[in-house]
C-alpha cells in the first residue's frame, strides 16, 4: 500500500469513516487511530501494531462534553484535571458507559479517555462523529514515534495514511491517572509532571507496575526498547571504565542529559539539553534512542538517569523499561 504522508484531514476523516486506521499527531508522540465504535477498525489497530489484546486502548476526543457520553461518572477531581491540563498529555481511567466496545478496554470496566493538544488532530476530532482509539503507533514494544517519519519508517505500506503534523512538543506519552473514593492514582508517569498534578488535586499515590499486569498492561518492563542493549546509569564515566575489556569505544552510544563525555566519539553521543530543562529533554529522548539504535557501528548504549524529579521521572522511567530488555 502507498502511504500519503500530508496534512488533509478532511481525507483522513474519509479513511476513517471507511474504518482504515491514520496515524495521527498528538503532542505526546503519534498514535495509530480508528474509529473506536467499529471493531473491525480497533481491530486493524492491534493487527497493524502486532499488539496483544490484553492491552487495551486511549479514545482520543476533543471535549469534556463528548467524555461524558462515553463514561458514567467523572469525578470532580477528574474535572479539576481536564479544566487545568486539558487538552495535554494527561489520560484518565474513567467507568465505561455500554457503548465503548470491549475490545477498547480489554474487558476492563474503567475506560481511558484524553484530549490531545495538537491543532490538526483536534480539528480532525471536531469532524468526525466518533472518537478515536488509539495507542502510539509503534510496532509493540518498540520506541514511540515522536515524527511522521518514525512513523513511516515502522508502519509506512501497512496504513494508508500518516497526518503530519511535526514533530511532537512534549516527546513522552501521557501520564495515566485513576480516581477511587479522594485517591488520585497516577498508572504511568508521563508528559504532565506529577508535580503539577499535585498541586491541582492534592497528594496522588503511585501505582507505577513493573511487569506485566493485566489491569495496566502498558507497564509491561519491556516496552520503549531500542534493539540494542541499554544500560541505565548514575555513573556513565566508571559504567563506560567497565565495558573497556569488552567494547571499543566506537562500539558505544551516550544519551547524556547536559554534557557529552570526553572519552567517547562526539558522533557516538546525543546530549538531550544542554541547558538541563527537562522538557527540551523529554522532547528529544525517543528520537536519541532512535538515531542510535540505527547508528551501525554502535552495539551497546549507555544513558545517563536524570534528576528523579518533574518530567526527568518520566524519562528515568523510559530508560529503565528500555534498558530491561
Ligand atoms: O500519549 C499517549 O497516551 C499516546 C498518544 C497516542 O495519545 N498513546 C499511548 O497509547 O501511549 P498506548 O496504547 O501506547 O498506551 C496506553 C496505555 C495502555 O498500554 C494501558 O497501559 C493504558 O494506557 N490503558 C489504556 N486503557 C486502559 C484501561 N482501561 N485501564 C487501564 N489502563 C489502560
Ligand atoms: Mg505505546
Amino acid at each position: 500500500m502507498q502511504t500519503i504522508i500530508g496534512t488533509d484531514i478532511a481525507l483522513a476523516q474519509q479513511y476513517l469513516e471507511k474504518g482504515e486506521v491514520v496515524a495521527i499527531p498528538t503532542e505526546t508522540v503519534y498514535g495509530l487511530a480508528g474509529n473506536a465504535f467499529d471493531t473491525a477498525a480497533v481491530l486493524k489497530i492491534f493487527k497493524v501494531k502486532n499488539r496483544p489484546f490484553f492491552d487495551p486502548l486511549i479514545l482520543h476526543t476533543d471535549s469534556v462534553a463528548r467524555i461524558a457520553t462515553f463514561v458514567t461518572h467523572i469525578p470532580d477531581a477528574a474535572y479539576a484535571l481536564f479544566e487545568a491540563f486539558s487538552p495535554g498529555p494527561l489520560t484518565l481511567l474513567l467507568p465505561r458507559k455500554q457503548i465503548v466496545p470491549d475490545i477498547v478496554t480489554s474487558g476492563l470496566e474503567n475506560v481511558a479517555v484524553r484530549i490531545p493538544r495538537h491543532t490538526l488532530t483536534l480539528d480532525l476530532l471536531r469532524g468526525c462523529d466518533f472518537p478515536l482509539a488509539a495507542p502510539s503507533a509503534n510496532p509493540f514494544g518498540y520506541i514511540s514515534p515522536t515524527t511522521a517519519e518514525h512513523v513511516a519508517a515502522q508502519l509506512g505500506e501497512k496504513i494508508p495514511m500518516i497526518l503530519d503534523g511535526g514533530a511532537c512538543t512534549v516527546g513522552v506519552e501521557s501520564t495515566i491517572v485513576s480516581f477511587e473514593g479522594d485517591t488520585v492514582r497516577v498508572h504511568r508517569l508521563g508528559g504532565l509532571a506529577v508535580e503539577d498534578l499535585e498541586k491541582v488535586v492534592g497528594e496522588v499515590s503511585l501505582q507505577l507496575n513493573k511487569s506485566s499486569n493485566p489491569d495496566a498492561p502498558g507497564q509491561l518492563k519491556s516496552h520503549y526498547a531500542p534493539r540494542k542493549q541499554l544500560v541505565l546509569t548514575d555513573t556513565p564515566t566508571a559504567a563506560i571504565l567497565r565495558m573497556y575489556p569488552y567494547a571499543v569505544p566506537d562500539a558505544i552510544g551516550y544519551i547524556g542529559f547536559r554534557e557529552r563525555l570526553p572519552d567517547l566519539p562526539f558522533q557516538n553521543q546525543i546530549i538531550l539539553s544542554k541547558t538541563g530543562n527537562f522538557e527540551e529533554a523529554a522532547k528529544c529522548l525517543f528520537g536519541a534512542m532512535r538515531q542510535l539504535d540505527a547508528q551501525e557501528n554502535i552495539k551497546v548504549i549507555v544513558a545517563e538517569k536524570l534528576p528523579d524529579v518533574f518530567l526527568g521521572r518520566a524519562i528515568n522511567d523510559r530508560l529503565s523499561r528500555a534498558a530491561a530488555q
